[in-house]
């Protein structure tokens, strides 16, 4: 099985290829406007710390069992395993992981779908085609339905060329056109009046909201699903990965990568919201609250963007460009988990496993759309919210109960023969075994409980 393994071709590309994974939506639109609707600072503040003690630990948990591996997540976890019980519990674990990946990408398929849209209705109207290009913008079930398909066939077409032809190609070249991307855009929203205020409420934390249970499942929540947890994502990334790797050195990147990125897009997304406030715009509901979520990015922005004229239409077509990129590397990553699982489990072609998965994930979202209200919301919630969590939370109890220390050790000298002496080792190991699960429970419960 393994010589037939994909296999990432660089550190530059494996880094590309996971930090790709990781930025995405969940960065430049969830993380922003859960920040704005959360006390700005106080989100930020909260998203910082789980993110690097909580989200980085359990990040490494997977990558360290895929690499042992080289081998998808199902066959991986049984593969740590040392009885029946904890064996099963592998193979559910990276079932139930596939299962919510592909539930993700039905709901993370709409929502691109309508960023692509955004992005075509800009290159329309800068064509001279208005009329045309409004339907584009107005949310209707056709529109839909053929752009989350269009966005669908991207994805699989991507994942069909394979490990290195497909994931790391369009990564190396589609992340760095991003960050760039994103700079321009965040320096041009900070030279525009109104700026200032915003810059104000994400920098300047409110501490009476840090300690809200619901603020801190929010920014646990969005630090998972920023890094891409839970659902095997990185572990079959990190079975890509070649044997000479240091691995806490590359995870750390790939978390740095992820972190700044969703760090860059608050000073892009929140400052907007008040230049839009200063244009005119309505910014707040009627509860006095900040609009958040997809009225902010469907309406408040474009609201903007047409109080700018020209001008305007450039930036939404950048910005909305800057969306689908982030959207297409993330997109692909979530494929890759059941096809690869069906590739090497199941015996199928890889063009096969792409299709197929690939076709009934279509479908899943066409269902979502036609009943929006009640799905979408529902779907986004139980996976994102709740499954992401705790799948998390047992890929810790596997790295850290279920695999026998020594193999851990053997795996991480693999690319760092001094592992043993250093920082990582000294505090990982029992970190991941007692303090992440403890801290990812004690949330969870207190967010039931709430
Ligand atoms: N990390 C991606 C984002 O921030 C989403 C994602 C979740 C990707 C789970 C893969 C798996 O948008």
């Amino acid at each position: 099985m393994t010589a037939s393994r994909g296999k990432f071709s660089s550190r530059f590309g494996f880094i590309m290829a996971a930090a790709g994974s990781a930025v995405g939506l969940g960065n430049i639109w969830g993380f922003p406007t859960q920040a704005a609707s959360n006390g700005g600072g106080a989100f930020l503040l909260v998203y910082l710390v789980l993110a690097f003690c909580l989200a980085y630990p359990a990040l490494m948990a997977e990558l360290i069992i895929g690499r042992h591996a080289h081998a998808n997540a199902v066959e991986a976890l049984r593969s740590v395993s040392r009885g029946p019980i904890s064996r099963f519990s592998g193979g559910v674990t990276g079932i139930v992981g596939l299962i919510v990946a592909s539930f993700i990408l039905s709901f993370y398929a709409i929502v691109s779908g309508w960023m692509m849209a955004f992005c075509v209705s800009s290159i329309l109207v800068l064509s001279g085609f208005e009329t045309i290009a409004a339907w584009f913008v107005e949310s209707s079930l056709p529109r839909n339905v053929f752009f989350m398909g269009l966005f669908m066939l991207i994805t699989v077409v991507i994942i069909s060329q394979g490990v290195k032809n497909g994931i790391e190609y369009w990564s190396r070249r589609l992340m760095p056109l991003l960050i760039v991307t994103l700079l321009l855009l965040v320096v041009y929203v900070l030279s525009l009046e109104g700026a200032g205020q915003g810059l104000e409420l994400y920098l300047l934390p409110d501490f009476s909201r840090i300690t809200s249970p619901s603020l801190i499942i929010s920014a646990l929540g969005s630090a998972f699903f920023s890094l891409s947890l839970g659902v095997g994502t990185m572990l079959i990334y990190g079975s890509y990965i070649s044997d000479e790797e240091n691995l806490p050195i590359v995870g750390g990147y790939v978390t740095l990568v992820d972190i700044s990125v969703a760090v860059l897009a608050g000073f892009l997304i929140i400052p907007a919201m008040f230049v839009a406030q200063h244009n005119g715009i309505e910014i707040f509901t009627e509860t006095g609250a900040l609009i958040s979520e997809d009225t902010l990015i469907f309406t408040v922005l474009p609201a903007l963007f047409q109080s700018m004229g020209f001008t305007g239409v450039v930036v939404s077509l950048v910005f909305f460009f800057l969306m689908s990129i982030a959207a297409v590397t993330s997109s692909i990553s979530m494929l890759e988990v059941p096809v690869a699982y069906a590739i090497e489990n199941h015996q199928v072609s890889r063009n096969k496993a792409v299709w197929a998965i690939g076709g009934l994930i279509t479908c899943v979202s066409t269902a979502i759309l036609y009943d929006f209200e009640t799905l979408f919301g529902l779907v986004v919630e139980l996976t994102t919210r709740y499954s992401q969590p705790l799948l998390g939370f047992m890929m810790c109890i596997f790295a850290g109960w279920v695999w026998q220390r020594d193999n851990l050790l053997q795996e991480l000298q693999k690319g760092n023969p001094s592992a043993e002496a250093g920082l990582f080792w000294a505090i990982w190991p029992w970190y991941t075994r007692i303090v992440c699960p403890l801290i990812i429970a004690t949330i969870f419960y207190t967010s039931l409980a709430a």
